[in-house]
């Protein structure tokens, strides 16, 4: 690794041994994947993990909830509110069904495509799945760089969420995007 990469690699061989045990990180299965960081996006990671574990074994993949009505889906978000996250994940689903065939789409860009879906979440499932190489720019993304830079530039203009996200790509590691990606999200999460 490059001299550029040494934060990464410092990042990474703390997230080895820092890292919570989570089941989504057992997979690389994008459809996985993708259920994990929609809970994720507005419940924490304690209540949504059983949340996960019964949606995901109802609805292990693409055709069983592109199959589902509508109402089942719903019952299995049941407690976990901002509905429109169920309602948006049964419509992709059966998006992937008509325009892909039922395989999850690999390109950033379509999965950029895909209802609920925005930049955030297609960079951690192309990450994550194919270690493609795209940075996750979250909360806890920001308040990592943040620090490592001294910043105080605000993430709620334009021009702030654009410094933010060019400094996560640079700083990406480009051989290991995925485990990096985890690991600069786990330490936002955890310091
Ligand atoms: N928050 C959002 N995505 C997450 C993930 N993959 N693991 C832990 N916390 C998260």
């Amino acid at each position: 690794m490059g001299s550029d990469s040494e934060i990464s690699e410092k990042l990474i061989k703390w997230y080895e041994i820092n890292k919570r045990d989570l089941p989504w990180r057992e997979s690389v299965d994008p459809y996985i994947i993708w259920i994990s960081e929609i809970i994720l996006q507005q419940t924490r990671v304690v209540q949504g993990m059983d949340y996960f574990l019964r949606f995901t074994r109802r609805f292990p993949n693409v055709v069983s909830l592109a199959k589902a009505e509508e109402e089942e889906v719903l019952k299995y978000w049941q407690g976990l509110g901002y509905y429109s996250r169920a309602r948006n994940l049964h419509a992709a689903a059966k998006d992937i069904m008509n325009r892909f065939q039922g395989e999850f789409p690999t390109r950033y860009e379509d999965v950029l495509s895909l209802k609920g879906i925005g930049e955030y979440t297609a960079a951690a499932i192309v990450s994550f799945a194919w270690n493609k190489p795209y940075a996750v720019v979250d909360g806890n993304v920001y308040r990592v760089l943040a620090r490592l830079f001294a910043l105080n530039a605000p993430v709620d203009t334009g021009a702030g969420k654009k410094l933010f996200s060019e400094l996560a790509t640079l700083l990406l590691n480009k051989k290991y995007p995925g485990i990096h990606n985890q690991a600069i999200m786990e330490l936002g999460a955890l310091q």
